[in-house]
């Protein structure tokens, strides 16, 4: 192999493509960021993060109101994850212009949106302050999947679920399972 070197940049790649839902407990309006800084954090307890600029009207939400939920789109949903990303909820009700159904959540505050199979619900621990973004660290309290996305040993059936992910400014699907844990040395 010959390889080129780049500029340092985030280059970790393929990255889960959420959208994530919040609500403002002093006015109750209800807002959708689309976000791509996130992954899972730790085990247990479980914890996930995700990266927010300060700019955003969902870093102020998130920050008073101190949950909220990660949503795993399926890859019919690309439209309205694009949308979610590109208008802030400032100017636009993200629900209304994406035809998407806030839902109560089980444990917190902010609502879930109903198209998408799984609702990932976090309470905020904390906020680090990192440089362009500030990574929200969050406890999950509990996670809700469609039944129709649930395989046969209880837990979810991401061919089912059919996420997608955002690369390099564009939005890939994911190819076939291609392994499972440990089957390098069985
Ligand atoms: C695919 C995609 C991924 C994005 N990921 C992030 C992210 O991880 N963090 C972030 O702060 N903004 C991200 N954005 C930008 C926000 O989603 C966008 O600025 C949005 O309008 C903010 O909405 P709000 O002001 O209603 O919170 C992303 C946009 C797109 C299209």
């Amino acid at each position: 192999m010959k390889k080129s070197e780049l500029s340092p940049c985030p280059a970790l790649y393929p990255v889960p493509v959420a959208l994530v839902s919040s609500i403002d407990k002093a006015t109750g309006k209800i807002n959708i960021i689309t976000i791509a800084w996130c992954g899972n954090i730790c085990s247990d307890p479980p914890m996930v993060s995700i990266s927010i600029r300060p700019s955003r009207l969902s870093h102020s939400i998130i920050s008073q109101t101190k949950d909220f939920v990660i949503n795993i789109p399926t890859s019919d949903m690309a439209r309205k994850v694009d949308l979610c990303g590109v208008k802030s909820g400032r100017d636009t009700d993200k629900f209304k212009a994406c035809s998407l159904t806030p839902a109560a959540s089980l444990k917190i505050s902010s609502p879930a949106i109903k198209e998408c199979p799984v609702n990932i619900e976090c309470a905020l621990k904390s906020v680090i302050k990192l440089g362009t973004h500030d990574m929200f660290i969050g406890e999950v309290l509990t996670v809700r999947a469609d039944e129709s996305i649930m395989g046969e040993n209880g837990a979810i059936d991401y061919a089912k679920a059919r996420p997608f992910t955002y690369n390099q400014g564009e939005y890939w699907d994911l190819g076939k399972n291609i392994g499972s844990h440990g089957f390098s040395s069985r």
